[in-house]
């Protein structure tokens, strides 16, 4: 069977010219990885002068985990089955635990694309042991998570989600608004701000509805606001199923690094790696987005494979390199503990 993916229309002008491409990627990553490679022949296509991903599939059961993945992709806006150019639209089943507002409330210079941000998620949680229980809760740390956007996207699935980071404002700002949001949602949710090692640290535990909260199945954010080399003393090691994280890009919003361990991005990994490698399980998977006008990719695959962890290095990964402006060009790398 012949499939066409309608891609998300994307609010940033400068995503949405690489939208499809990044698409073909996801499409073929997730398809290698968790699909078994049962998706082939991906590329770009104009139907009626509009961009799709068009992909071959064995015809999904609505209910079958491939069908699962492809409703889910950061791509996925509409997905239809093609027939000698007709179209026929296909139910989408969705992850998604809570309304899109959650991702897109926060406006702020430096926020990671939430597009961009699911994407990263997804191919990570791909490349991962847990990819054929993607609904099962995990434990996922952004270890410079900023205002949050990451969190968001792990709350979002129904995942717990830490953060850490050692901007004050960006800590603040997200204890705010999180709170904020459990409070307009009316969620059932217990709010603790305090200290952990000398830091200053936010837990929200918060239930979907009533009656989960109630039989204690609730969701957990926590934000620890400190170096990212604290996650080896506030966190016990094995801690974290994934970790999933964009790197400061060396300019602009890298350059706020006051009193940090590094300005530069290759260095902080180099420093900060050993730390989130202890922090992972066995079966976990790491997905670093980073500049690669700052660092190349084989030094960052250098790095992870020093540490013991499994780069995806196949075709499909490499197909996600793009321009976000002149100083940028955004890549990223998927990696996982054998
Ligand atoms: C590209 S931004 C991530 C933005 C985030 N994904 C968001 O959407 O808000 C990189 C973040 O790393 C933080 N950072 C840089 N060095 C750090 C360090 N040593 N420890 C903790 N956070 C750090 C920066 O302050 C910045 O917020």
């Amino acid at each position: 069977m012949r499939y066409a993916l309608l891609v998300s229309p994307s609010a940033n002008r400068v995503y949405a010219q690489s939208a499809t491409a990044l698409g073909c990627a996801e499409l073929a990553a997730v398809g290698e990885q968790v699909l078994n490679g049962a998706i082939s022949n991906v590329r770009e296509e104009l139907l009626g002068s509009v961009s799709y991903v068009t992909f071959d599939a064995p015809e999904p059961s609505p209910r079958s985990l491939q069908m699962a993945w492809l409703s889910n992709l950061a791509a996925t806006f509409a997905l239809f089955g093609l027939d000698q150019g007709k179209l026929s639209p296909l139910e989408l089943t969705s992850w998604d635990s809570c309304g899109s507002d959650l991702i897109s409330i926060q406006k702020y210079p430096g926020k990671t694309n939430e597009a961009f941000t699911k994407l990263l998620f997804n191919v990570t949680l791909a490349a991962s042991a847990f990819a054929h229980e993607p609904r099962r809760p995990l434990s996922v740390l952004d270890p410079l998570c900023g205002r949050g956007t990451t969190l968001n996207q792990a709350l979002m699935y129904g995942h717990h989600a830490t953060g850490v980071e050692h901007d004050k404002k960006d800590f603040e700002a997200y204890c705010l608004f999180i709170q904020r949001w459990v409070k307009d949602q009316r969620l059932k949710h217990q709010a603790t701000l305090g200290h952990v090692k000398g830091h200053p640290k936010l837990d929200l535990t918060l239930g979907l509805d009533k009656d989960r909260y109630k039989a204690g199945d609730v969701l957990r954010i926590n934000y620890v606001n400190a170096d990212t080399l604290a996650v080896a003393e506030v966190f016990q090691p094995r801690s974290f199923d994934l970790i999933v994280t964009d790197a400061p890009y060396g300019v602009q919003h890298g350059a706020k690094n006051d009193g940090a361990i590094s300005r530069k991005p290759l260095e902080l990994l180099v420093a900060a790696l050993p730390v989130w490698r202890a922090a992972l399980r066995p079966g976990g998977a790491v997905g670093i987005a980073w500049n690669n006008l700052v660092a190349r990719r084989s030094d960052l695959s250098d790095l992870l494979t020093a540490h013991a962890l499994s780069v995806c290095d196949s075709p499909a990964y490499l197909g996600f390199e793009h321009r976000v402006d002149s100083s940028i060009q955004r890549d990223l790398i998927v990696a996982r503990v054998p």
